[in-house]
């Protein structure tokens, strides 16, 4: 991974970890139970992956066997999983999309001319980047590798897939520039458009690199980021989370955070579902998150 993806993973982090945490409370007693129940029915005498550990903020090491290895590619992670939980485990810091560094190749090849190497404004790059981006799919090889090296038993993915497209727009911008995303919402914006589309094609590489792997799986996700300040609640479980939705009104914002892939039906035909919820975060004022927690045991359905 280049320094500036690295640099741009531990800033992303800080920021997540930075922000007012006083109304998080009931999201982390349940996240921390979902987790901590899918470390506590791992084989212990077999590999477990924690993709997305970051500093364990979500994650209770305390419960994790000793074959636990955690993934993420803050390069601070491990030290602050150290910090909060005295546990130094085994590592991994790539990305676990496989696509980031061929992405930032490509934008940093569309910032500037290679005959001047003078910078392109950010509305010419933007639209070469938009034009490049339908040829690149990323491939998670090193997730694969790992993988077929340990045979996990289970795999636990802790609040990462929704990180994925943000991770892709902030790479995006910090290096084209600002100006190359359209700043007004009412209109069209084509390199939005087509980062989400790699979005789409990088989650469902990942998933079906999950699914094969043949370990029993615990994901924990945002499946919609909701801006309103009306009141909402859940009720029973739907198949789309919509049908969920108590009250909210139609003036409802919503941004999908997994670029329209639903990773219940990813998964669904090659195994069965042990445990299905959703819960609403309250990440800060007036923006709240549907969490997604799905435990999934592989072999027919
Ligand atoms: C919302 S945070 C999850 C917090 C974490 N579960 C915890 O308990 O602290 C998302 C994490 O995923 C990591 N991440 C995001 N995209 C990644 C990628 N493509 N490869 C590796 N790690 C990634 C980030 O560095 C960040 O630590």
């Amino acid at each position: 991974m280049t320094k500036s993806l690295s640099r741009l993973f531990r800033r992303e982090q800080m920021a997540f970890l930075g922000r007012d945490r006083s109304a998080w409370g009931p999201h982390l007693d349940r996240v921390r139970a979902f987790l901590g129940e899918g470390l506590q029915e791992a084989d212990p005498v077999r590999p477990v992956l924690v993709l997305g550990a970051g500093s364990g903020l979500e994650v209770p090491w305390d419960l994790a066997p000793a074959t636990t290895t955690g993934w993420d590619a803050d390069p601070w992670s491990r030290i602050r999983t150290l910090a909060r939980h005295r546990r130094w485990p085994p590592w991994v810091f790539e990305d676990m999309t496989g696509g980031l560094g061929e992405l930032e190749a490509v934008a940093r090849r569309c910032a500037s001319e290679p005959w001047s190497r003078r910078w392109r404004n950010p509305e010419q790059a933007a639209r070469r980047l938009t034009g490049l981006l339908p040829s690149l799919t990323p491939v998670p090889r090193a997730l694969h590798a790992w993988i077929q090296d340990h045979q996990p038993g289970s795999i636990l993915v802790a609040n990462v897939m929704g990180q994925f497209g943000v991770v892709a727009q902030r790479l995006a911008e910090a290096i084209l520039g600002p100006g190359a995303f359209e700043a007004d919402p009412e209109r069209a914006d084509p390199l939005a458009d087509a980062l989400e589309a790699w979005t789409h094609r990088a989650l469902r590489v990942f998933l079906t690199e999950l699914r094969i792997s043949g370990a029993r799986l615990w994901l924990v996700h945002d499946c919609a980021v909701i801006f309103s300040e009306g009141g909402l609640d859940l009720g029973p479980w739907a198949e789309d989370w919509r049908g969920q939705l108590r009250a909210g009104g139609p003036s409802l914002e919503v941004h999908d955070p997994l670029a329209g892939l639903r990773v219940g039906e990813q998964l669904e035909a090659c195994g069965t579902f042990q445990h299905r919820e959703r819960w609403l975060w309250d990440l800060a004022p007036g923006q709240r998150h549907v969490v997604e927690a799905l435990a999934w045991q592989p072999g027919p359905p």
